[in-house]
């Protein structure tokens, strides 16, 4: 793998899931191959997650790892081409640039700017990264896309399905929140998804929320949460704003799409799954997220495979 942007890196998801299993259980056998390289990681955006479980797969893989948080640790980053730099410091092309030239692999975060539709899904921002780079780029979440969190998610679905062995029946229901969020975790949930042929997958959301068809368009969606939740084994709950009305925020009372135990007693005892971090009592009751049944740590443990796996793989690229 010389990149990783999306899914479409990857030429066998079955076998990077079955590796990262592997590599789980071992996770210090490849220290040799991280000696003396260096991975930067760099965050446009706020992160927990993704930024820990990076380096702690960095860790893990003998490599160095640096971090830089543009919001808090740099010069404000001027985007746009033919711009007059009055109000911003440095541009993307020299900050990029010279990043590159103090790693051996540059795994970037940008989040959508959520006003132009056109522009998010033309992914201009991570094009521009992985341009200006000197050297292979790993997508850490991008406008439209959270590869890693997607990986991680597949992981975790074959841990609890015998990999994959018993067909399963997997519904991302899309669940209140206070703010309009991104798509990209929903977005590449159902890219990774689709390539594994013993989930029966279902999309369940109001019809103001349908994703954009590229990425769903193989998805069974249904609008009524109830008919979507029963006989599943795993509810993945995920909010995401409109992509039809993009970036409005849509003045209606969703409250009763948020995920309860009422509605888990309807599944076949479905595992409960989220990216996190997530809002308690708007997204999700207490008790659903509390419940034995909720997997929601062992899917974030399993961030430190996806990326440990991926930087292996470009790792051995650069071998
Ligand atoms: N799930 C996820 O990407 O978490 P962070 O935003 O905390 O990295």
């Amino acid at each position: 793998m010389k990149n990783f942007f999306s899914v479409e890196d990857v030429p066998n998801v079955y076998h990077l899931i079955q590796e990262a299993i592997s590599i789980k259980q071992k996770p210090y056998d490849y220290q040799y191959i991280g000696k003396n390289k260096t991975i930067g990681l760099v965050f446009f955006n706020p992160s927990l997650r993704t930024r820990i479980s990076c380096q702690k797969a960095c860790f893990n893989l003998g490599c160095h790892t640096w971090i830089l948080d543009l919001n808090k640790d740099s010069w404000k980053i001027e985007m746009n081409d033919g711009s007059i730099m009055k109000m911003k410091q440095e541009h993307i092309k020299e900050a990029i640039s010279v990043m590159s030239r103090y790693c051996d692999i540059l795994a970037v975060r940008t989040f959508p700017n959520l006003l132009d539709r056109d522009d998010d899904y033309k992914e201009t921002i991570f094009k521009k990264i992985m341009t200006y780079s000197q050297v292979p780029v790993i997508n850490m979440e991008s406008a439209t896309l959270h590869p890693l969190q997607s990986l991680a998610d597949l992981i975790t679905i074959a841990e609890y399905s015998s990999f994959f062995k018993k067909k399963s029946k997997v519904v991302l229901s899309w669940a209140p929140h206070v703010n309009p969020l991104p798509q990209s975790v929903a977005n590449s949930f159902a890219q990774w998804i689709s390539k594994i042929e013993q989930i029966d997958f279902v999309i369940s959301c109001p019809k103001e929320y349908h994703l954009c068809e590229k990425f769903s368009l193989k998805s069974k969606i249904i609008h009524h949460q109830n008919e979507a939740f029963l006989g599943s084994d795993f509810i993945y709950a995920k909010n995401w704003s409109s992509y039809l009305y993009y970036g409005k925020v849509i003045q209606k009372d969703y409250s009763d799409w948020m995920i309860t135990e009422q509605k888990m007693n309807i599944t076949n005892q479905a595992k409960f799954m989220h990216c996190l971090p997530v809002r308690r009592n708007v997204v999700v009751e207490d008790s659903v997220l509390d419940s034995p049944n909720s997997i929601i740590l062992q899917q974030a443990e399993n961030r430190i495979f996806s990326a440990q796996i991926v930087f292996l793989k470009i790792l051995q690229f650069l071998s």
